[in-house]
């Protein structure tokens, strides 16, 4: 191994300079890139989470920071004593929680290279190749994932790189509540007599992040309805009518619908047509939350989760959870990007220059919460490149399949249930015998390093009681995993069960 030691940064000059100097990277940068690579080929033999207890990763760190530098084996040191054994290893074959997050070492390159560039790319003119990438990797992805039109930046609508689908649903809200109010709200405050009540709405089942997003905008928590579903777990079109209704003739103006393609307990999937419609009618922004499922777009045969998007005001979808771009990147799109940039538009004296005066660029600073920005788009853009679509259709098919045959099996064993209709990436299962019973299958399965697994508690249809019940997932992802891995899973449950 090429070696990089502290000796060869210091030799070169003013302590007040970087000590990784330009001609010392190379082999810094190998000698971590090889650590990456081996933390990678080893994760399989790994137990999938830790058994860390609150503090003992603190406890093993020193009182102060340091007052001189140290070397970079101390670091690589500390990595595999202090981090390593205390990380629940998301990239694991055997990681069957929550969703995937994955994080293609393609990706990685790109985001080595967005640290090395470090620039910052709030406005088009602080660094126009950020912003223009961006602008037309959000484009390729419209065809990619077979968008409607109107979310091309060529139109009047685009899209935008946001670090996660809280923020873009919280952007959107913030844009939704702009023009339902005509800048009332903007101008003189949420609380004042020009501004009405406003109200959003989503289902039970859509994700936390919707009301976290309405408590940020100032609607408060008490405006947000959450709307029954049926026995898909979908929103039900005629309460959602009914709740809008109800507000309007209570003098409360519909804002905002939050409709999910792929909820993050069950993948259910609401009616885009027939929110759209209801939108329309009450004049309320419809957001469309895809997070996980809209990755699965690629693939031509699983665009019907899309039918109605085009009535959608926005929409977003997350490519670091199935796609394989390291955390973080939300794709967001709008149909109406003056709607936008009017609601999160600023324009301080010191961020005025000819380009921004011109109305000719894009300032991406104006379509999201921060001012600075970084440069996102390159680790998607290197994932794209060096991986092609064709294969991140595979990988989607496959794990799709996967998911398929392991739910068949689970629908083969006596003592466990599968929720119908299994969706996609994601195996719903519970123990016959009830609660208990399933979250002791969790607590074996989890307990023993082998594999990871995640719950939720929902509702079953096909028990025919609308009680919530304990839920396992099983979200099979990552491209890593093989059937040996999905057997191992099995013999774990069997045996617990
Ligand atoms: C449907 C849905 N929406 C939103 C989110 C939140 O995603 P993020 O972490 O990108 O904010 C998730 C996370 O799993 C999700 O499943």
């Amino acid at each position: 191994m090429s070696g990089w030691t502290r000796s060869s940064a210091t030799g070169s000059g003013s302590t007040t300079r970087d000590i990784v100097r330009p001609e010392d990277f190379p082999a810094a940068a190998e000698r971590l890139a090889r650590w990456v690579a081996r933390y990678r080929a080893e994760l399989r033999d790994r137990p999938v989470a830790p058994a860390t207890k609150p503090g003992e990763v603190r406890a093993g760190m020193p009182a102060h920071a340091p007052e001189h530098p140290e070397s970079i084996e101390a670091i690589e040191a500390d990595l595999d004593r202090l981090v390593v054994p205390h990380l629940l290893h998301w990239q694991h074959p055997r990681f069957f929680g929550y969703f995937p997050a994955l994080s293609d070492l393609s990706s990685v390159l790109g985001d080595l290279v967005s640290g090395g560039l470090g620039v910052q790319g709030m406005l088009w003119s602080a660094s126009p190749a950020c912003t223009e990438i961006e602008t037309h990797l959000m484009d390729w992805c419209v065809d990619l994932l077979d968008l409607p039109d109107a979310f091309r930046s060529t139109g009047a609508g685009g899209g935008v790189i946001q670090d996660t689908a809280s923020s873009a649903a919280l952007c959107a809200l913030v844009a939704a509540r702009e023009r339902v109010t005509q800048g009332r709200s903007n101008a003189s405050g949420l609380r004042s007599p020009a501004c009405p009540p406003l109200a959003c709405y989503a289902s039970t089942q859509a994700h936390s992040s919707i009301e976290k997003a309405v408590r940020i905008a100032g609607l408060g928590s008490l405006s947000m309805r959450r709307i029954p579903t049926d026995e898909t777990m979908a929103m039900q079109a005629h309460a959602l009518a009914r709740a809008m209704r109800r507000d309007q003739e209570d003098g409360i103006r519909p804002c905002f619908v939050v409709a999910t393609v792929g909820t993050t307990s069950s993948l259910a999937m609401d009616d885009l047509l027939s929110t759209a419609k209801l939108c329309k009618q009450f004049g309320a922004w419809l957001h469309v939350d895809a997070a996980l499922a809209g990755c699965a777009a690629i693939c031509p045969e699983h665009r019907g989760i899309h039918a109605g998007l085009e009535g959608a005001d926005s929409y977003c979808t997350n490519p670091h959870k199935w796609l394989g771009v390291n955390f973080d990147c939300d794709l967001f799109y709008v149909r109406d990007r003056a709607a936008l940039v009017g609601a999160l538009g600023i324009d301080p004296e010191f961020l005025k220059n000819a380009a921004t005066a011109s109305g000719e660029v894009i300032d991406y600073r104006d379509w999201q919460v921060p001012l600075g920005r970084r440069f996102r788009a390159l680790k998607l853009w290197f994932l794209l490149r060096l991986t092609g679509a064709e294969a991140l259709r595979e990988r989607v098919r496959r794990s799709c399949a996967m998911s398929a045959a392991w739910a068949e099996r689970a629908r083969q064993h006596p003592d466990l249930e599968v929720l119908e209709p299994q969706r996609l990436g994601l195996v719903c299962l519970r123990h016959r015998g009830g609660d208990e019973e399933t979250e002791g299958l969790l607590r074996r399965v989890n307990a023993s390093g082998i594999a990871f697994l995640t719950h939720t508690r929902i509702p079953w249809a096909q028990t025919g009681s609308p009680d919530p019940r304990f839920t396992l997932r099983v979200a099979i992802g990552n491209p890593e995993t093989t059937a040996e891995d999905l057997d191992r899973l099995w013999e774990l449950l069997v045996a617990a069960a």
